[in-house]
C-alpha cells in the first residue's frame, strides 16, 4: 500500500462550524472538518461521538442547524441525498440498503441519476468493468441474497463508484469483515485515494486507522479535539483524544485457578430471525473467576447465542444451566434470578428505555421486589 508522501492540497470537502441537535443532545457541536483530494481521512470518536451525523450531514441526509458545507471548492445546501449524489458524495452505510431480490447490477443502477442510465447488458458489463479495475471480487449478475456480508459491502463501494463519487465515506466498514477481507478493503481505499478521490474512513479501531489513513480527525462528544497526519501521531496519542484520559493497552491479569463452572451451555442449537440454523451444536463453559471471549466477525451466530442465554430465543436443541440449575426451559426473569446479568449489543433497542430515567431503568428488571 503506497500513500501519499506530500501533504494534501486540493480541497475535495469542508465542513465549517457545524452544529446538529438532537432532543436532549448535541450531536455536532461547532465541527470543523476538511478533506483534500488524494487522501484516505480517518474520522475517529467513541461511540456517540457524533461521527456518523457529521457524514450524514455532508451526504445529504440531515440538514445541520448550523454551519457550511462546500464540496470542491462550491457552497451547497443538500435537501435530500439525492442532492449530495449529484454533488459526488457517495456513502457506504453501517446497514447497506440493498434490494435481495435484485442482482448486484441492477442494486448498481438503482437510485442512480439518469445520466448514469445504460441500455439492457451494458450496466452490466460497466459494473464488471469497474469490479476488475478497483480489484473488487463480484459477479455482477449474482443476486444480493446469494452474498456474503463483505461481499454486499462491494456492491455499495461500486454503486458509489458507478455514480463517480469523488468522496467515498465507508461508515465503520470493518465490523461486518474478517481482517482478510479488511485488509482488502483497505487496498481498494488506498487505489480510489490514488486517482485522487477523497475517502473518508469512519472508525474507532486504532490499528485500522494507523493502517490505511493519511490524516485522522477526532471527535469526541460532539467536538472536533484534533486533526493530525498519522506520521505524526500514535496509537496512545490518538486513545488518548479519542477518550479524553490516558488508556492502558495491556490489563493486568493476575495467576488465578478457575472455580466450579457457573454457566455450562451444551450442544446448543438455534434458528435466526429468518429461520435458517444460526447455531448448531454449541458447547461452552465459564468457570467462577473466568472471562470468556467469543470471537467472530458479526453475523456468525453470537447473537443468537446470547439470546439464549438470556432466555430470549428459544433453543432447538440443547441446554443451558446457570451453576447446577438447568434453565433450558426458563423465563428472562427465572434466568436473572438465578445470577445472569445480561448486557445486550444494541443496548439501545433492546437494553434500556431511553425515555425513563437511569432509576427506573436499574429497576425495570426487579420489579416484583418492589
Ligand atoms: N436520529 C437521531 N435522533 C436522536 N438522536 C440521535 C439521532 N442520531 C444520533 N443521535 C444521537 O447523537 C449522538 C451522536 O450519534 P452518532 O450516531 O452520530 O454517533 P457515532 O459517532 O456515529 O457513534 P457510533 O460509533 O455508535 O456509530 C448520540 O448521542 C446519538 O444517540
Ligand atoms: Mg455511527
Amino acid at each position: 500500500m503506497s500513500r501519499r508522501a506530500s501533504g494534501p492540497t486540493e480541497g475535495a470537502v469542508e465542513l465549517r462550524g457545524i452544529v446538529k441537535r438532537f432532543p436532549g443532545v448535541l450531536a455536532n457541536d461547532d465541527v470543523d472538518f476538511s478533506v483534500a483530494r488524494g487522501e484516505v481521512h480517518a474520522l475517529l470518536g467513541e461511540n456517540g461521538a457524533g461521527k456518523t451525523t457529521l457524514m450524514s450531514i455532508l451526504s445529504g441526509a440531515y440538514r445541520p442547524d448550523a454551519g457550511t458545507v462546500s464540496v470542491g471548492g462550491a457552497a451547497m445546501s443538500f435537501k435530500s441525498p439525492k442532492q449530495a449524489i449529484e454533488a459526488g458524495i457517495g456513502m457506504v452505510h453501517q446497514h447497506f440498503r440493498l434490494v435481495q431480490p435484485l442482482s448486484v447490477a441492477e442494486n448498481v443502477l438503482l437510485g442512480a441519476p439518469s445520466s448514469f442510465r445504460l441500455a439492457g447488458n451494458a450496466t452490466e458489463d460497466r459494473v464488471a468493468e469497474l469490479a476488475e479495475a478497483y480489484g473488487i471480487r463480484v459477479n455482477p449478475s449474482a443476486k444480493i441474497w446469494q452474498l456474503s456480508v463483505g461481499e454486499q459491502q462491494r456492491v455499495e463501494i461500486l454503486k458509489a463508484l458507478f455514480r463517480e463519487a469523488r468522496v467515498l465515506i465507508l461508515d465503520e466498514p470493518t465490523a461486518v469483515l474478517t481482517p482478510q477481507e479488511a485488509t482488502h478493503l483497505f487496498s481498494i481505499m488506498r487505489k480510489i485515494a490514488s486517482e485522487g478521490r477523497a475517502v473518508i474512513f469512519i472508525s474507532h479501531k486504532l490499528d485500522e486507522v494507523m493502517a490505511v489513513a493519511d490524516r485522522v480527525t477526532v471527535l469526541r462528544a460532539g467536538r472536533r479535539v484534533a486533526t493530525l497526519a498519522i506520521g505524526d501521531s500514535d496509537k496512545s496519542e490518538l486513545a488518548k483524544l479519542m477518550v479524553g484520559r490516558e488508556v492502558m493497552f495491556r490489563v493486568a491479569r493476575g495467576d488465578h485457578e478457575p472455580g466450579a463452572p457457573h454457566l455450562t451451555v451444551d450442544g446448543l442449537a438455534a434458528t435466526g430471525d429468518l429461520g435458517l440454523p444460526a447455531l448448531r451444536d454449541v458447547t461452552l463453559e465459564v468457570r467462577a473467576g473466568e472471562i470468556l471471549g467469543v470471537a467472530g466477525v458479526a453475523g456468525n451466530g453470537q447473537r443468537e447465542l446470547t439470546e439464549v442465554i438470556a432466555g430470549l430465543r428459544p433453543a432447538t436443541s440443547g441446554t443451558v444451566a446457570i451453576g447446577d440449575r438447568d434453565l433450558s426451559a426458563s423465563a428472562p426473569a427465572e434466568r436473572i434470578a438465578a445470577g445472569l446479568g445480561y448486557v445486550p449489543e444494541d443496548r439501545l433497542g433492546t437494553g434500556l428505555i431511553p425515555s425513563l430515567g437511569c432509576i427506573d431503568n436499574v429497576m425495570l428488571k426487579r420489579t416484583d421486589e418492589f
